[in-house]
């Protein structure tokens, strides 16, 4: 029997790791986090000291950078130069940086392969904004996951604050920062965030995390998947 691969896309704060992570655990699969890989690589631009608007001069380091993915206790780690960096790859500072950078045709050519391959050979979720539309277009099943713009920002408010990591941000900074990274994210001009034809559309705004994960759930099953 061939591997069932999961697209999962959508803008930030929508819930999309939340749920990918809980929908893994079930059903025994491996959870991918590629933003976590676009975030790996910002971290690196920015120990470089490289201005990210600066196109060339981020492609110009990409080749002294390799970027590897582990997991420890089910958990995916990520691993710069053999350095493991999970623990400073959300702050806003990486994710401006992250969303700057993957407009770069380089950056994210660096990276199609490895997420390609991580998904050929085991029962795989991954979530991103180009996995149903460029990375996996062959997954069996893709779902498309937005909320509103408000809900999105006080649940990125919330996992901040939880964590730590509110560094001042208010949530309408938070919200304004957001939209600007949407804005970015979806109208850059390589493999922008955009819903697949047969993505199946799924808004979080008024669903639990159990209710979303259900929701999930039942499109497998309805294709007889699980
Ligand atoms: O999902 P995230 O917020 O961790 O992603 C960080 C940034 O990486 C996001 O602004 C857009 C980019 N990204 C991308 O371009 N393509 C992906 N498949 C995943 C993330």
């Amino acid at each position: 029997m061939g591997y069932i691969n999961i697209a999962l896309d959508g803008p930030s704060g929508v819930g999309k790791s939340t749920i990918a992570k809980a929908l893994a655990g079930r059903l025994g699969f491996t959870y991918i986090d590629t933003g976590a890989m676009y975030r790996t690589l910002a971290v690196y631009f920015l120990r470089c000291g490289i201005n990210t608007d600066d196109e060339e001069a981020v492609c110009s380091v990409l080749s002294s950078c390799s970027i590897d993915t582990g997991y420890e206790d089910g958990q995916q780690q990520m691993y710069l130069n053999g350095e493991n960096v999970t623990s400073l790859l959300r702050t806003e500072e990486v994710s401006r940086a992250a969303s700057v950078t993957s407009q770069y045709k380089k950056v994210r050519e660096k990276l199609l392969d490895i997420q390609r391959s991580m998904a050929a050979y085991r029962n795989a979720i991954m979530d991103g904004r180009d996995i149903g539309t460029v990375i996996l277009p062959d997954a069996q099943l893709k779902v498309y996951v937005t909320a509103r713009p408000e809900v999105r920002a006080k649940r990125r408010y919330d996992q901040l604050l939880m964590q730590g990591k509110l560094c001042g941000a208010t949530l309408s900074s938070i919200e304004e920062d957001m939209r600007e990274r949407d804005y970015r994210d979806s109208h850059r001009e390589n493999a922008p965030l955009m819903k697949a034809e047969d993505a199946v559309l799924l808004d979080t705004s008024d669903l639990t995390e159990e209710e979303a994960l259900e929701a999930i759930i039942n499109m497998l099953k309805e294709r007889k998947l699980i």
